[in-house]
């Protein structure tokens, strides 16, 4: 693990403790590194109206996006889980439009990591052409 990627998990961490859960009392950070070395992190917001919630992934990418990134390349998930989650299918489309492959490191409530890749859990995502 680079340091620039550690650097990217505890900023997902930090953005964990600002979750917007209080529905499901589900806490997820996410932190993304641009290909220009840039660190955007975010939490999951829920909303009274539940369809409106945002996964803390979709989150940080679009933070990302509005600072001009097209191009990431690691994805630092934590949660308060017992198991190291992954991204859902919805963020995992979102990634794709950023990535065309892309190393995701996930995070469990007493620090177990798991490490993916975007092309093992979405292995043909959706394209136009
Ligand atoms: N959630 C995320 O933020 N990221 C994921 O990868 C899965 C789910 C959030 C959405 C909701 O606020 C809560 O976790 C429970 O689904």
């Amino acid at each position: 693990m680079s340091s620039l990627e550690e650097k990217a998990l505890e900023k997902a961490k930090a953005a964990m403790e600002n979750s917007y859960s209080p529905y499901s009392k589900f806490r997820v950070g996410a932190a993304i590194i641009s290909t220009d070395d840039r660190i955007f992190a975010a939490t999951n917001v829920e909303n009274r109206s539940y369809g409106l919630t945002v996964c803390a992934e979709r989150a940080a990418i679009f933070s990302a996006v509005a600072k001009g990134v097209r191009k990431i390349k690691y994805l630092a998930l934590v949660s308060d889980s017992e198991k190291c989650i992954t991204p859902c299918g919805a963020c995992l489309q979102v990634i794709s439009e950023f990535a065309n492959d892309l190393k995701i490191e996930s995070v469990n409530k007493n620090g177990q990591k798991e490490t993916f890749t975007l092309k093992q859990l979405l292995p043909r995502s959706f394209k136009l052409k």
